[in-house]
């Protein structure tokens, strides 16, 4: 049994995770949390938030958007065309794989393959000699697969939507009514954690790849032309074991080590949200248990980057069967997403520059000639009069050159309007935010946690997870259940979980298992109530790691075990 099998067989026994719909056979790429995995899931979730929305002195905002969205929402964010992945089906079983993993399995390591063409793996197939993994039958030839996953809403076939594959496209097509809820400041983050969908061809590692999973993301946006990081010096002396691009080109294995302030001045990281929070996710990706020296940031070379990229650095962390992991992604993902949805959409999504002194310019303006509008439109002209005022004058000018212009099934001709140019003087202009974006798998991370903090002594587990975001972080026991100790013992379970501990009262079994069910599920602290507690007002708390007993209070039990859970661990 590997470590993997390991913390799976534990994760079943205690309740943290287990395959879904397991009892009518399970379904790969989906899975179940149990109590203790879920509260764990929503720790991590909690330190997410805390790391990455709370700590930024009102800079990031959280918000909730649907997880269906119609279809246009991804042909104009570009993933209903390249959202994809390569498939290969067996032609004797007709089992289907992702033909990228299928050839890394059979042929070991292969540098580049992510970027390549359906072509090229046709002839790496070959090449190598590839076969199914199944039935050793011959492949067919590989295509594309894409892995939205598709719907209609109401009962109307035409009405097509997608379940999100991220949830950064929430935060784009919201992007202008948050902005001017908010004061129009930028910079401004927006953030989400919520479920996603990606209908991944064979998924086959668990948690580590599902075809739903929570994704915790920031979409966060800036002026291109003041891209500093006002919190940078939070962060410049940060080491981040990086391998650039041209380290990933030249094959180099090692990464280097440098500091978030060195690797701005270098040009290894193109703008400094991003290295900002790529050092956020350094320390948080440590506080789950994932010492620096297992975590490197990874380069993505331009044919292996997602079509909205223009950096991206994957970070990945070292686990026993797997090997290196993603964990976050971190995309410099310019003005994209927002520039696609304004042309998609005909919607303004720009923000607002102000000049440091007025400058004066020449303007178009656009005069829609209503009684032409009128004639083709009748009552609706109204709605082309609007549809006209929504699109930038020079931008509809120039898209008006090269034919008729559609917003929303209407359709703008060239004779329906007149532009003029002014003489103007303008205080400022309009612009595209860029947006820099961390994303993380909250199941993956859940996992991560796991197998890090698994332990094991005189052939037991013990779960050393961080307290910060242990499932329970006080077990209080009874020794027996008479002479008034369950009752004290009830009274003390209570006292810690209103001082804001996570609490579970156990007053089953011997006193031996129920400390070694604590460890199993990652507890730090066992409180037992006995017959001295009754005599003079003390309890055991037993530590976790060290097994050490101490005697303690019950007047100082909080602070007690409040000092021992509060400080988080940073390992390096
Ligand atoms: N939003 C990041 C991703 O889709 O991976």
């Amino acid at each position: 049994m590997d470590k993997y099998d390991k913390v799976v067989e534990l994760c079943r026994r205690r309740g943290f995770f287990w395959p879904s719909s397991e009892i009518y056979g399970g379904v790969a790429g989906f899975l179940d949390f149990g109590p203790m995995g879920t509260m764990l899931k929503r720790n991590i979730e909690r330190r997410w938030r805390e790391t990455f929305i709370q700590s930024h002195h009102g800079l990031v905002y959280e918000i909730e958007t649907p997880v269906v969205m119609p279809a246009r929402v991804f042909e104009a964010s570009g993933h209903v065309e390249n959202f994809t992945d390569v498939i290969v089906e067996c032609l004797q079983c007709h089992k289907r794989f992702r033909a990228d993993h299928l050839i890394l399995e059979q042929a070991g390591e292969i540098q580049g393959i992510e970027g390549m063409s359906t072509k090229e793996l046709d002839e790496l197939i070959s090449e190598k000699g590839v076969r199914c993994s199944e039935c050793r039958g011959p492949l067919g030839k590989v295509s594309r697969f894409n892995l939205l996953f598709r719907t209609n809403i109401g009962p109307y076939s035409e009405s097509v939507a997608y379940l999100r594959p991220e949830a950064a496209q929430g935060m784009f097509v919201n992007f202008k009514s948050i902005f001017n809820a908010m004061r129009e400041r930028l910079p401004m983050g927006l953030a989400q954690i919520g479920k996603v969908a990606r209908n991944e061809i064979s998924p086959r590692q668990g948690p580590i790849r599902l075809r739903e999973f929570t994704i915790m993301e920031v979409e966060f946006f800036f002026d291109p032309k003041a891209p500093g990081c006002t919190l940078i010096d939070e962060v410049s002396d940060v080491r981040l074991r990086l391998l650039t691009e041209d380290m990933v080109k030249t094959k180099t294995e090692e990464p280097m080590e440098v500091r978030v302030a060195e690797a701005l001045k270098e040009g290894y990281i193109k703008t400094e949200w991003l290295a900002y929070f790529m050092a956020l996710s350094t320390r948080f990706i440590s506080e789950l248990g994932a010492p620096t020296a297992s975590q490197m940031f990874v380069a993505k070379l331009p044919d292996e980057r997602a079509h909205y990229s223009a950096q991206t650095f994957d970070q990945l962390v070292r686990l026993d069967r797997w090997g290196w992991v993603e964990v976050s992604g971190h995309a410099y993902r310019t003005d994209y997403d927002l520039s696609r949805h304004i042309q998609y959409s005909g919607q303004d999504l720009s923000a607002f520059r102000k000049f440091q002194t007025p400058h004066p310019v020449r303007v178009t303006v656009a005069k829609p000639k209503v009684e032409r509008i009128s004639a083709d439109y009748g009552k609706e002209t109204g709605k082309i009069l609007s549809a006209i005022k929504g699109i930038d004058p020079g931008a509809l000018k120039s898209r008006l050159s090269s034919g008729p212009v559609e917003v929303d099934g209407l359709i703008i001709r060239s004779e329906y309007v007149e532009f003029l140019e002014k003489e103007e003087t303008l205080s400022g202009e309009r612009f595209v935010p860029h947006v820099a974006e961390p994303s993380f798998g909250a199941d993956r991370l859940t996992y991560l946690a796991l197998e890090c903090a698994y332990t094991e002594r005189e052939d037991r587990v013990v779960l050393k997870l961080p307290p910060s975001i242990a499932p329970v972080q006080v077990s209080v026991f009874p020794l027996v259940n008479r002479d008034g100790i369950w009752e004290k013992a009830f009274s003390i379970h209570d006292l810690v979980r209103r001082a804001g501990m996570i609490s579970e009262f156990d007053d089953s079994g011997s006193i031996g298992r129920r400390y070694a069910r604590a460890d199993e599920i990652g507890c730090p602290f066992a409180v037992t109530v006995d017959y001295q507690t009754m005599a003079d007002d003390t309890v055991t708390v037993r530590d976790r790691d060290s097994w050490e007993q101490t005697r303690v209070p019950v007047n100082g039990l909080k602070e007690f075990l409040w000092s021992r859970l509060a400080p988080l661990r940073f390992i390096t």
